[in-house]
């Protein structure tokens, strides 16, 4: 074994939490914890894995859970469509797989909402499989120790490093050399200030050596987040019918439904909105209500979005949309998060 793995593994053995999915070699459980771990850190996501564990024993108990008690369980850690494929690959394995994981990664990375990392985790972990994992923990911790330059966020990088884990992998415990990089980069090998004075294998880190600790991994500036307002007003006439179009312009959401919408450079008051200069006739004399007080902030790759929404009850005008056919509707995700917390 090279000398980065063993030491490596020796520090976990010595250093590593007591985690209750490292009392398991239960696929189920090391999924659920893998998927909730790509959300969140250990101390944020233990509770969740204690709730999920708890409350769906088994995969088949998942399967099985109305999709609304898994969001429910699932509030807080965000990218819900990450807790409906939870449910849509528990549905898989408890229909296609008679509720047993399948064991190898090959067949794991076939399951919807699968990809690489969880299906490498699972198949190390509870199969011993040798697959070698990467996560923001791996990139840090390799990119240091070998000082690599190549960013990690292009696919040249994702390769490169794919190559280099799995070639420092340990043949007897893939799974336990997995949790070891990542929990090292949780604990030893830190983003800011990492413990270099007490690391066990600083004399052979190349990045310590140059001096580069701080600017590895390296990563290409993403384009800077551009920042917008939008207002939304939900327009109700007095058969309870709204008005709701199809969003054509060259920007987001082409091709979605969207209600009328006002943008501006930033959140503008009730007193401000009203005042705009392309706000209809009917919109003026309508009653206005705020729904909810806090922005709904919605992040794209390269925007930001800060939402909110207007009910206008009572507008003097006729619309041809009733409200239970919305939901019909393909809307952006921004509308749907709306649309699912008000309900008429
Ligand atoms: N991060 C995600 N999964 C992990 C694991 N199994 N051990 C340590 N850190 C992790």
């Amino acid at each position: 074994m090279n000398t980065f793995t063993s030491k490596l593994l020796a520090w976990y053995h010595v250093n590593k939490r007591d985690l209750p999915w490292r009392q398991t070699k239960n696929p189920y459980a090391v999924w659920l914890s893998e998927v909730i771990l790509q959300q969140t850190r250990v101390a944020q996501g233990l509770p969740y894995y204690e709730r999920f564990v708890a409350t769906f024993p088994t995969v088949r108990d998942l399967a099985d859970a109305n999709e609304d008690k898994i969001l429910k369980l699932w509030q807080g850690l965000g990218y819900y469509s990450r807790a409906r494929n939870l449910h849509k690959t528990a549905k898989e394995v408890a229909n296609d797989y008679h509720g047993v994981f399948p064991k190898s990664y090959e067949k794991l990375i076939k399951l919807p909402g699968i990809g690489p990392y969880t299906a490498s985790a699972i198949a190390s972990i509870c199969f011993n499989e040798e697959k070698a994992v990467i996560d923001g923990n791996v990139y840090r911790v390799l990119a240091r120790y070998f000082d690599v330059d190549t960013p990690i966020n292009k696919p040249e990088g994702v390769r490169y490093f794919q190559a280099l884990a799995q070639s420092l992998i340990d043949i007897k415990s893939p799974g336990d050399y997995n949790q070891a990089i990542m929990e090292f980069g949780a604990l030893q090998c830190t983003p800011k200030q990492p413990l270099c004075t007490s690391c066990p294998i600083a004399e052979s880190c190349q990045s310590y050596a140059n001096n580069t600790i701080d600017i590895r991994p390296q990563k290409i500036k993403s384009k800077p987040v551009r920042k917008r307002f939008f207002h939304y007003l939900i327009p109700f006439d007095q058969h309870q019918n709204t008005l709701i179009t199809k969003r054509n312009k060259k920007d987001i959401w082409q091709g979605l439904y969207e209600f009328p919408l006002f943008e501006s450079d930033k959140i503008l008051t009730e007193k401000e909105l009203k005042m705009h200069p392309e706000l209809p006739n009917w919109a003026t004399t309508a009653q206005w209500v705020r729904f909810q007080d806090e922005v709904m902030v919605h992040k794209l790759t390269h925007q930001e979005i800060h939402a909110d929404f207007w009910i206008l009850e009572g507008v003097k005008k006729e619309f041809s949309i009733p409200w239970n056919e919305v939901p019909k509707l393909g809307v952006p995700r921004l509308i749907d998060r709306f649309l699912q917390k008000f309900s008429r």
